[in-house]
């Protein structure tokens, strides 16, 4: 019987803790998820989960998007991504605020909510709150026939299968490339994104489970970067643009299994705050991978350093300049600046994976969270 093996080894397909497998699964996820969607010949995407509402949602005036934790932060990806491609005004609102306010949402606008399971209470209340006022609800669920599925009027599936680890990953990224879809879709039928733009970006996404697999080769080396760092009391997240909600997901997940307390910042916003708990004992993740903001992310670094701050850089594999300047740098191959949160988030994630299982924590079941919290 040494030979059995457990339902749960099983079911882990060999690695240690579901997580794991969920990080290292995101080049299959993602391919899964853009799969039969984006038409990289004829520089199109489908979203069949769309196609009644779409008039509807190409003319509308706004669009607001809740969810709750991760999701949310896909959501603050997918504001820049709509307002980037699409020209849409756009809301990212904690599904938990959204209910409880007096929220101004009417016919005009469109609802999108997002959870990964589909059952998050607050953010099944924010839905119903924006029917009763009339707006279009769309939704961006993981879980097939989940409840928010069920009420939305229409949406797109991650089809990144089921994620058993209570710190989410894979769904974030699929969450993220489906957004990515609809905001190329809308940007084409607003007429808001030259052609030649759109077909670089379709190319591009059909390109990021390849590079998505190339940071995960290069595992070993973040996982020799959080032996240094296991003990630290706190960290500091510092991203821009499409990369600052990346910089507030690096931080949760650091939060969530490791119980390290981090805090994610706009990059910009460190000296109105945060610069003041810097010194030899702080390491600050710097995620320096949009072109146009590159030279204040530089300025940000030399401003820790002058602190004698730890920089972590998360860069582009060609910038060399971040790269000199941190003390560990976490190279990633090139892409879109739109798209590059798809492939920063890797390396936070098995960073804040390999210092939890340093310190001994339970991954995959962090105490006082849960999965899907249905109660508010
Ligand atoms: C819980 C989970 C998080 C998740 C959040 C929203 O807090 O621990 O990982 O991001 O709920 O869940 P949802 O299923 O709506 O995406």
């Amino acid at each position: 019987h040494e030979l059995a093996l457990s339902l749960d080894e099983i079911e882990k397909s060999g690695y240690p803790h579901f997580m794991l497998k969920e990080i290292f699964e995101q080049p299959r996820a993602i391919a899964d998820c853009l799969r039969g969607r984006l038409d990289v010949k004829n520089h199109s995407v489908q979203l069949g989960g769309l196609t009644d509402v779409l008039d509807q949602l190409v003319n509308a005036d706004r669009l607001v998007i809740a969810a709750c934790g991760t999701s949310w932060h896909a959501g603050l990806v997918g504001e820049y991504l709509f307002e980037h491609l699409a020209k849409l005004p756009v809301e990212v609102e904690y599904a938990s605020e959204f209910r409880y306010r007096e929220p101004l949402i009417d016919e005009n606008d469109v609802m999108l909510v997002i959870s990964q399971s589909g059952e998050t209470a607050d953010t099944l209340a924010a839905l119903r709150t924006a029917k009763e006022r009339g707006a279009l609800a769309l939704g961006v669920c993981n879980v097939v026939g989940s409840t928010i599925a069920r009420d939305t009027d229409a949406g797109v599936y991650t089809h990144a299968g089921p994620e058993i680890g209570v710190a989410s990953t894979k769904a974030f990224t699929t969450q993220v490339s489906v957004l990515a879809m609809m905001a190329i879709l809308l940007g084409q039928k607003r007429n808001t994104i030259e052609e030649e733009y759109a077909a670089r970006l379709i190319e591009e996404l059909n390109r990021i489970p390849d590079k998505v697999e190339q940071i995960l080769d290069r595992s070993e080396s973040v996982k020799e970067m959080a032996e240094l760092f296991t003990y630290a009391p706190n960290f500091l997240y510092l991203g821009r643009t499409y990369n600052f909600p990346v910089a507030l997901e690096g931080a949760l997940k650091l939060k969530e299994i490791s119980y390290i307390h981090a805090e994610g910042y706009p990059a910009a916003e460190m000296k109105h705050g945060p610069i003041a708990l810097i010194d030899a004992m702080m390491p600050v993740v710097v995620i320096a991978a949009t072109d146009h903001t590159n030279d204040k992310m530089i300025s940000n670094i030399e401003e820790v350093k002058a602190r004698k701050g730890r920089i972590i850089g998360i860069t582009g594999e060609d910038n060399e300049e971040v790269i000199n300047l941190s003390e560990f740098s976490c190279p990633i191959p090139e892409t879109e600046d739109c798209l590059s949160p798809l492939l920063t988030s890797i390396p936070l994630q098995l960073l804040s994976y390999y210092i939890a299982v340093n310190r001994g924590c339970d991954v995959d079941q962090p105490r006082n969270l849960a999965k899907s919290v249905t109660v508010e």
